[in-house]
């Protein structure tokens, strides 16, 4: 049976494939439902995978960066209840106060950035999941690793809604050893083609809750099935035991006794003629 997230990474993989729009520079537009005008029932059903997916993490920030992340980021952290901070891109480098800043250039926009977040709202004791909408070569992610890393918090994880797969981004930052879920994962694409890589999922919670069900349900059943045996030799020993020393009421079970009269009378079976 498909788990619910199964269900809606179907839809997000359908409504890419529906409405997303390969562009020249491989390219994918999908600002009519993810980061320009956004379907806010589909990133419910994200936020709620991402949810899924980081159950057995004890998250207490969502870092993001803008502009298309925060949306993203907001709605997810609904399910978390924990607050969203998100980098901010300056061009000029005017802070104002204590900042984590870290410099990423992004291929894909052809520009170097200052990214910067406020002191105030990360440290160490915070543990961080980032959440984006796209992850193509990486740069965004690794810059917002960069501060998490400066600011001392524990870096929990990634989700990622579209991974373009043939990009190097998520292999490099599966390589340095974060716990990255991409939703959907595209292996290839072209004007009028897009291959999805396919992912088996199993929650890290679920497959522990269910394998300490299970364990607990092969111990009830050999405990038992040990005490009922137990049980079963125990009556029977003491009713043969019973048998054999009683000579009153309990003769006529004696094997002897049974024997005997069974030769003395014998069966008769219907249908048997002497
Ligand atoms: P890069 O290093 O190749 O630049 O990409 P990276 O993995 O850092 O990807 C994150 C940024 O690139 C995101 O922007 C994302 O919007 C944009 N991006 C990369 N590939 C695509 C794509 O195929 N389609 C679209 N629509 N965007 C793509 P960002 O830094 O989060 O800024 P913003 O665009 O949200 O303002």
């Amino acid at each position: 049976m498909k788990r619910k997230g199964d269900i809606a990474m179907q839809l997000l993989k359908e409504r890419i494939l529906k409405d997303g729009v390969v562009k020249p520079g491989n390219i994918l537009k999908v600002d009519s439902f993810l980061n320009h005008q956004m379907d806010i029932e589909l990133i419910n059903e994200i936020g709620k995978e991402f949810k899924a997916r980081f159950s057995d993490c004890p998250i207490t920030k969502i870092l993001t960066i803008e502009a298309s992340g925060i949306g993203i980021a907001c709605i997810a952290a609904q399910y978390f209840h924990v607050p969203v901070v998100f980098a901010k891109k300056s061009q000029s480098v005017n802070l104002d106060g204590e900042m984590y800043c870290t410099k990423i250039e992004s291929f894909t926009h052809k520009k170097v950035y200052d990214v910067i977040i406020s002191k105030k709202f990360l440290s160490p004791e915070d543990h961080v999941l980032l959440i984006d909408d796209f992850l193509a070569n990486g740069c965004a992610l690794l810059g917002l690793i960069d501060i998490v890393k400066k600011s001392g918090a524990t870096l929990e994880g990634a989700g990622i809604v579209i991974e373009k797969g043939f990009q190097h981004g998520g292999q490099q930052i599966r390589d340095m050893g974060v716990r990255l879920e991409s939703l959907a994962i595209i292996d290839s694409m072209t004007d009028d083609s897009l291959t999805f890589r396919v992912l088996i999922f199993r929650r890290q919670n679920t497959s522990n809750h269910q394998t300490i069900t299970g364990i607990f349900i092969l111990l009830t059943y050999f405990h038992f099935t040990y005490v009922f045996s137990f049980y079963f030799r125990f009556m029977l020993f003491h009713c043969s035991a019973a048998c054999y020393c009683s000579p009153g009421f309990l003769r006529p079970l004696q094997p002897e006794f049974l024997l005997c009269s069974l030769q003395a009378h014998p069966l008769e079976l219907p249908g048997s003629f002497s």
